[in-house]
Parts: C-alpha cells; sequence; structure tokens
C-alpha cells in the first residue's frame, strides 16, 4: 500500500506546575488543536495554482461588540465572482471545534480560533471555493466568502466572562459579518448559499433560515452543510461525550437564546444544538454531507481518550481497518443512528444528501475530495456534481453509500500517533516542588488513499 506522509506535526512544550491528566489539560487542548487544523486544512503541500485570498478585517465590529473570544475583531477572505457569477454569492463558516469551559476558552484566545491576531492573513481557496471551473463547475465565478471562526460556539453565543476577559459573540459576529457582506453587494444576489464544514457546517444548519431571510423572496437561497451532522452518540464506554461538551459549551456562552424556538419549546437547549433535533423544522433547503463514519466524531465523540483510558481501542480509532468485528459494529451502529436521523429530513424534495461510507471529514473545502479525478462518488457522482445538481434543481440528490467497505473511493484519513512520551520524575513529583514536564509529543498524521487511488504527490 503506497503511504503518503502529508503532515508531520512535532510539539515539543515544557510546561511547569499543575499539569494534570484531565480533559482540560493543556497538552490535550494543544491536541485537540493539531487533530482539528489536519481535518479542516487542504491536506495537500503548496503547489503553483494556488490562489491565495487576503484576510479582511471587519471595522467597527468592536463598537457592536462582535468580537473574538479575546476582543478582537472578526474577518473573512472574499474572492469577487466575475462575468455570470457576479450576482451569485457563495459564504463558507469556518469550523473548529468549540469550547465549553472557562479554561478551553481562554487557550483558544491564544490561537487562530479565538483571536484574530493569529488568522492566517491569506488563506488558500479550494474546494467550493476554488475559482477554476475544472476544481468547482457551479460556484467557481460566485463571489465566494470564507467566514472565519473565532468564538467557540459555531456562530451562536451571547455574553462575555469579565474575570477571564472572554467575549461569546458568536451571534454578533454573524449579524455583523451578514451587514458588511450585504454592503458589500450581496443584496443584490440572485442566488446565495450558505455553507460550511465541521462546527461551520452546523453553524450552517443553525443561522440557515436567518440567511434566507435576508434576501428578497425572490433570491434562491439554500444551505450546505458539510460534516455538521454531530449526533447525540454514545462513546464506546457508554458516556455521553460530545453531549456533555456540548451543555458546558451552551451554558458558558449563553447558547439558547439564539436556538430556535421550535426546538427549545420543546427540548432542553443542549439537545437543540444537535442537529438531528433542527433539521426537519428548517424552511429553507439543505444539503446534507457527511461520511458516515465522519472521522472527528470517531476520535473525539465516539472513542475518545477520556473513555478509552487503556487504548484498548486505540488502534481501530487511528486506522478503521485495524478494528475487530464488534468494533466495527459499533461503527456501523453509528452509522445506522445518522441515517434514521435524517430520515424525516430526506422525506422533503427540496432537502440534498450525500452520506458516503468513509472516514473523512470536510469534503467540501477539498479540492481532492470535492472534486477530482478520483474524488468520492456515489453512484459514479462526485461530491461537487451533486451538489450542484440539487441548487440548481437539476435533479433530485438523495445519495446515501451502502455502508463499509463498499465503497472503494473514499480518501480515508488515517491517524498515527507515533509517540506520546511522558517524562515525569516521581521523586520530584513527591516533593512538590516546582517541576518543569518535559512533554514530548509528536503526531504524525498519514494519509492513506486506498491502494487504488493516485494522488496527485504519491510520487514514490
Ligand atoms: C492550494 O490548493 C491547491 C488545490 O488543492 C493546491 O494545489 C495548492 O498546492 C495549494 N497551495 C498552498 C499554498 O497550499
Ligand atoms: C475487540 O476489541 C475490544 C477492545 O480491545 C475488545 O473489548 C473486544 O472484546 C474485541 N472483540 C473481538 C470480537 O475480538
Ligand atoms: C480499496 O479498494 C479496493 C478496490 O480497489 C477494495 O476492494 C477495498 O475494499 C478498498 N479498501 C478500503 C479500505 O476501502
Amino acid at each position: 500500500m503506497k503511504r503518503v506522509l502529508i503532515w508531520v506535526l512535532s510539539l515539543w512544550s515544557v510546561v511547569g506546575i499543575g499539569w494534570s491528566r484531565s480533559e482540560d489539560g493543556l497538552q490535550e487542548l494543544k491536541a485537540k488543536d493539531r487533530l482539528l487544523s489536519f481535518l479542516e486544512k487542504d491536506a495537500v503541500s503548496p503547489g503553483a495554482n494556488s490562489l491565495m485570498i487576503p484576510l479582511t478585517l471587519i471595522q467597527g465590529a468592536a463598537s457592536k461588540g462582535a468580537v473574538c473570544l479575546d476582543g478582537t475583531p472578526p474577518g473573512y477572505h472574499l474572492d469577487r465572482g466575475f462575468r455570470s457569477g457576479s450576482n451569485s454569492w457563495l459564504i463558507q463558516l469556518e469550523g473548529g471545534g468549540w469550547c465549553n469551559t472557562i479554561r478551553s476558552c481562554v487557550f483558544r484566545k491564544t490561537t487562530r480560533r479565538g483571536s484574530s491576531k493569529f488568522m492566517e492573513k491569506r488563506l488558500n481557496f479550494t474546494g467550493i471555493l476554488s475559482n477554476k471551473a475544472e476544481e468547482n463547475p457551479d460556484f467557481y465565478n460566485w463571489n465566494r466568502v470564507k467566514l472565519r471562526y473565532c468564538d467557540g460556539a459555531s456562530f451562536s453565543g451571547e455574553g462575555q466572562n469579565e474575570a477571564n476577559q472572554l467575549y461569546f459573540r458568536g451571534q454578533r459576529i454573524w449579524s455583523t459579518a451578514m451587514e458588511e457582506l450585504m454592503a458589500k453587494g450581496m443584496r443584490n444576489a440572485e442566488q446565495a448559499l450558505l455553507s460550511g464544514c465541521s462546527a461551520g457546517g452546523l453553524a450552517s444548519i443553525l443561522h440557515c433560515d436567518e440567511f434566507k431571510d435576508l434576501f428578497p423572496s425572490t433570491t434562491k437561497v439554500k444551505c450546505l452543510s458539510d460534516a455538521g451532522l454531530f449526533l447525540d452518540a454514545t462513546n464506546m464506554a457508554g458516556g455521553h461525550t460530545l453531549r456533555d461538551m456540548y451543555r458546558g459549551m451552551v451554558t458558558l456562552q449563553g447558547v439558547q437564546k439564539n436556538l430556535p424556538n421550535t426546538c427549545t419549546s420543546q427540548m432542553d437547549p443542549t439537545s437543540c444544538f444537535f442537529p438531528q433535533n433542527l433539521i426537519a423544522n428548517i424552511q429553507t433547503p439543505l444539503f446534507l454531507l457527511n461520511a458516515a463514519y465522519d472521522a472527528w466524531q470517531v476520535q473525539e465523540s465516539l472513542i475518545p481518550s477520556s473513555a478509552d483510558p487503556h487504548g484498548f481501542w486505540r488502534d481501530c480509532k487511528m486506522d478503521h481497518s485495524h478494528c475487530n468485528s464488534s468494533q466495527m459494529l459499533f461503527l456501523q451502529d453509528f452509522r445506522n443512528q445518522m441515517l434514521s436521523a435524517i430520515n424525516g429530513f430526506s422525506m422533503s424534495n427540496q432537502n440534498g444528501l450525500f452520506i458516503n461510507s468513509c472516514f473523512a471529514h470536510c469534503q467540501s473545502e477539498r479540492q481532492d475530495t470535492w472534486y477530482a479525478n478520483d474524488s468520492p462518488r456515489i453512484g459514479n457522482k462526485a461530491i461537487a456534481a451533486s451538489v450542484g445538481d440539487w441548487f440548481f434543481d437539476r435533479t433530485a440528490t438523495k445519495a446515501i453509500d451502502c455502508p463499509y467497505p463498499c465503497d472503494n473511493t473514499c480518501h480515508n484519513l488515517i491517524f498515527n500517533d507515533v509517540t506520546s512520551t511522558i517524562t515525569i520524575s516521581e521523586s520530584t513529583r513527591l516533593t512538590f516542588t516546582p517541576l518543569n514536564l518535559l512533554n514530548a509529543f509528536l503526531i504524525t498524521l498519514i494519509c492513506v488513499p486506498n491502494a487504488s487511488w493516485g494522488f496527485s504527490l504519491d510520487r514514490d
């Protein structure tokens, strides 16, 4: 099997006293951050035909209190449409997990997910953001916007924490950004698509009807959620990792008031952050693109390290080909839960679906999964073609793959956490003297294409 080493992250950190093995440990937060970076980035090394689009900070956002976790202004990247796409707008909401505790939100302030100080000044527009017809057949000449994510609650919090100088202003960031884009020409849109991946994919569900309401009824408006179908699932040890995390986030960030009434009048606010309880009530046409074995959910919701302290599930978690039969059954059950969560949703003619049986996450942002010769397909149709057919009402698109391992077009993600060596001196610990903990932490993430899949960088 050919292997392509695409990303090697090496993180050495020297930490003083007070390090604990809790979920909130700094190493853990950093590891989660690296995982997100890997999953949500275009995992291809620099090439010639890059489209680097500059970051625009929203001037005046601060006066409306629409700020990142650390109080810095939010931002976006806009590439103007041209020719027939001049009056069409695509908004892509950036993803990047959530923060659910003071500690994890304070950590975020030191990253691009919580402060525009750390955001890339230019981003590579690929996949659904590409400006080339051969890479992005239906949206290439639209106005394409990537709205950066720096609030930690899928653009839906409202509040602040004075003691820790934390601003939970996701909802205001959303509104302010939409106002800014309307002023930049989006108000004249003839058609518009709100999209997003991961936490941004969930945000595109949460804000879908609000987005539609920005426009006159003559504008064709739809929403696409990529890898946003986070299920209220039970982990391999019987716990509710994701629900517990959402509960903390909803409470800490004051999300409840911004969740749809149709849900909060029936259920507790935490439940109303789960798409399975929202999608039936969304009026605007919505497309759900998701891997049935979503790589982030496998890592962080189904087999979180906290629920597997002895690492019995570790090999399976890192590489699905190492799962034994009972572990695979557990993953198949997750797929079944996903399919039943979308059962009612799929009945509506206006909705679209592409649920492929892959171990992937964010397939619309990466060129290799969105539209390429060897990109994932269901019934010989690539993701870009499926989304385009649905948006333009060319054909109904409700594609659900047969269960693993029937799909040989997947670009599966394999994680190889080579070492996680923690050296700690017993005597130092016992005497309670301040100690420096040298933590060698090396994560090697390897993308292993299926043996039949030719990868552009695979030159060996
Ligand atoms: C930008 O993305 C394209 C398409 O995936 C890729 O070919 C190119 O190498 C990327 N450029 C950078 C600087 O990452
Ligand atoms: C699969 O692995 C898990 C975790 O090590 C173990 O508990 C289970 O018994 C194994 N199942 C089979 C069928 O080997
Ligand atoms: C890889 O593709 C082959 C066919 O080319 C298929 O038989 C096999 O099951 C696939 N493996 C995985 C892990 O998807």
